[in-house]
């Protein structure tokens, strides 16, 4: 049993309600493009970078691009989800998030961001989020997207904290993967199915508490 000191947490998905925004913005992109793209296919995407995700948009479409179109492409659906993320605000954060962070803080437990996103710094601002974080590693600060352990192993580095003692919080299963190689534990948020890989699994953040995270992970 090692101690919690530090709680990483991805962004899209568990802290806000993004992971929506993301999917609707590439389903109007694929509509465009000619092809129907669902909600089962977008569980692919998630936690995985912008150009990553348009690769496997364009494999389930059947559709082979150059680079520059790709670009183009991507930066069309950027634009679409930045217009979503420009109106978001604090009615966005999910339940019990805020409750969580806010008792991480009061029981000394330090806490960092995990996002692939580049425009979590956008999310953050607009919901209110920022002065919960110690630490803010988002997808300007990465060169390997998820499953690739860097965003949380530079997470730990910032906070100045050993894997053993982190825990992370993820929606994604390239998130939990990312976490089990850096050496650390997570928290799926989400359903058993897609994110059965991590040390515990909860609907939401709602359903947990510090003191029942110290419990379940006290033998793990
Ligand atoms: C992750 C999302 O947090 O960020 C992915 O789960 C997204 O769906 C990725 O593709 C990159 O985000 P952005 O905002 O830089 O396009
Ligand atoms: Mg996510």
């Amino acid at each position: 049993m090692s101690d919690i000191k530090a709680c990483l947490f991805d962004l899209d998905g568990v802290l806000v309600d993004t992971a929506r925004y993301h999917y609707i913005a590439w389903r109007e992109l694929a509509e465009e493009l000619g092809f129907v793209f669902t909600e089962q296919d977008n569980e692919r995407l998630k936690g995985v970078s912008r150009a990553a995700s348009l690769n496997i948009l364009l494999e389930i479409g059947g559709i082979t691009l150059g680079e520059d179109e790709k670009a183009r492409l991507a930066e069309q659906k950027n634009n679409r989800y930045v217009e979503y993320i420009a109106k978001m605000d604090s009615s966005e954060i999910l339940p019990g998030a805020l409750d969580f962070l806010q008792e991480c803080r009061t029981s000394g437990i330090k806490v960092a961001l995990g996002s692939a996103s580049k425009n979590a710094m956008t999310i953050l601002n607009n919901t209110g989020l920022t002065p919960y974080f110690d630490a803010i590693i988002d997808g300007t600060h990465t060169s390997a997207a998820k499953p690739d352990p860097e965003v949380f192993l530079l997470g730990a580095k910032a906070l100045d904290t050993v894997p053993a003692h982190c825990v992370v919080f993820e929606d994604a299963a390239a998130g939990i993967l990312a976490a089990s190689r850096a050496g650390m534990r997570s928290v799926g948020i989400g359903s058993p199915e897609t994110l059965g890989e991590a040390t515990l699994v909860v609907p939401s953040l709602q359903q947990l508490t510090v003191a029942t995270l110290k419990e379940s992970f006290a033998t793990v």
